[in-house]
């Protein structure tokens, strides 16, 4: 298939230029109240804008003469092997962005050999992303509803597909303002304005696509009565995740789950300490991409101390704002198994389906074995070693 013209600029000799250029892109083909609902934060943006600040401020001091031509960046993340340390982070309404989006993400990951952790929220439902993909390389990402019949019934569907890792996220007990959502009429909305519908007509391709697919709700959601479209179903959801939810649930969740449960939204490292005592195998230190607290410190400055936290005994990831191969590996010398990755592939699933999130997935390789090589560093076991300074103090 001809790639289309915003995708072509982000490209030069078939590689993805940078995630920014990959951004303008998908800004290109998403109508723009879609594109505002994956690029926006809460409040006043400024966790989304640390997310990004806080990587820039960690430099390397590279080790040089080393021979490393062809490092390995393979490793293992909650038993599944992977050829990179990345994983797909869960993205809301991610099949909204091209059709059938989860399947071409899963796929996608698939390929490139790494995790895709599906939403609670896709528009494909678990079970149709577990029948076209080995579900091994999936996770599932689980929010606690005030339901907890219906809450254990989904963790049991996405066991009986064949999941063994269930993430459960803790940092959206209630969704804050998110300006452009309101500016755009994305919020509390019933049903699509003249409004939509006029930002829909400046992007015909992607309203091509749309107006063809199936799928306008959010699949996993469809057999509990909770709205017939994806408006109805929003508002549901609205109510019914839970604002109460404490660490008593976290251990009801670890007794009905058998599979390794992994906790994504937690920042101090005496809840780390919590998690891992409760059971936990895993954590993923986020504050959910600059959606959710508004003047949150960045996941990455607080990596270190979790680390130390955990003390080896749950593998630890980090997420928010990570748009380079380099700052993964900062992260991993900084002791994170692994990076989640969230807008990025958002962008390119928007941009070019299943081959602009292989896209993006290739540029993080590139840049990870590429940052490996400068640095010296053959594998991953020695990545600790990795000497980085700031200026800040
Ligand atoms: C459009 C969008 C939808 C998201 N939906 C979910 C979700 O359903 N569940 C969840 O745990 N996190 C969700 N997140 C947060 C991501 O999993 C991840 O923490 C965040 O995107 C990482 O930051 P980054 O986008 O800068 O990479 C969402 C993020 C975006 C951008």
């Amino acid at each position: 298939m001809p790639l289309s013209v915003p995708m072509a600029d982000a490209l030069e000799g078939g590689m993805i230029v940078s995630i920014e250029a990959l951004r303008l892109a998908a800004r290109r083909i998403l109508p723009r109240w879609l594109f505002d609902y994956v690029d926006g934060g809460a409040y006043s943006e400024t966790t989304m804008r640390r997310n990004l600040a806080a990587l820039v401020e960690r430099y390397f001091v590279p080790q040089v003469l080393r021979g490393i031509s062809r490092p390995n960046a393979r490793t293992t993340l909650f038993g599944h092997q992977q050829d990179v340390p990345v994983m797909l982070a869960p993205v809301g309404m991610a099949g909204m962005l091209s059709p059938q989006g989860e399947i071409k993400a899963a796929r996608a990951a698939a390929r490139q050999g790494v995790t895709a952790c599906l939403s609670h929220f896709s528009i494909v439902s678990v079970e149709d992303v577990a029948r076209v993909v080995d579900p091994v390389s999936l996770a599932f990402q689980l929010y606690i509803f005030r339901d907890r019949d219906l809450t254990r019934d989904m963790v049991s569907r996405a066991w009986a597909c064949g999941i063994r890792t269930l993430v459960v996220t803790v940092d959206t007990p209630v969704t804050p303002m998110r300006a452009r959502d309101a500016r755009n009429g994305f919020r509390n909305l019933s049903r699509l304005s003249a409004r939509h519908v006029g930002h829909m007509a400046l992007r015909p391709a992607w309203s091509w696509a749309a107006a063809r697919r199936g799928g306008r709700t959010m699949g996993n959601l469809d057999r509990y009565g909770m709205g017939t479209n994806l408006f109805a179903q929003a508002a549901t959801i609205a109510r019914e995740l839970d604002p109460d939810i404490g660490w008593h649930d976290l251990a009801w969740l670890r007794d009905v789950w058998k599979g390794k449960l992994v906790v994504k939204g937690v920042m101090l490292p005496e809840d780390t300490v919590e998690c891992v005592r409760i059971g936990a195998e895993g954590i993923v230190i986020s504050n959910h991409g600059g959606r959710q607290l508004d003047g949150a410190v960045a996941g990455f400055d607080v990596l270190e101390e979790n680390v130390r936290a955990a003390g080896g005994r749950a593998q630890m990831v980090v997420d928010g704002g990570f748009r380079y191969g380099s700052d993964v590996v900062k992260a991993l010398a900084l002791g994170a198994s692994g990076v989640m990755l969230g807008r990025p592939y958002a962008y390119g699933l928007a941009t070019d389906g299943e081959q602009g999130v292989v896209d993006v997935l290739e540029y993080f390789r590139q840049g990870i074995h590429s940052t490996m090589t400068l640095l010296g560093l053959g594998d991953l076991s020695v990545v600790k070693d990795i000497r980085m300074t700031s200026f800040d103090k």
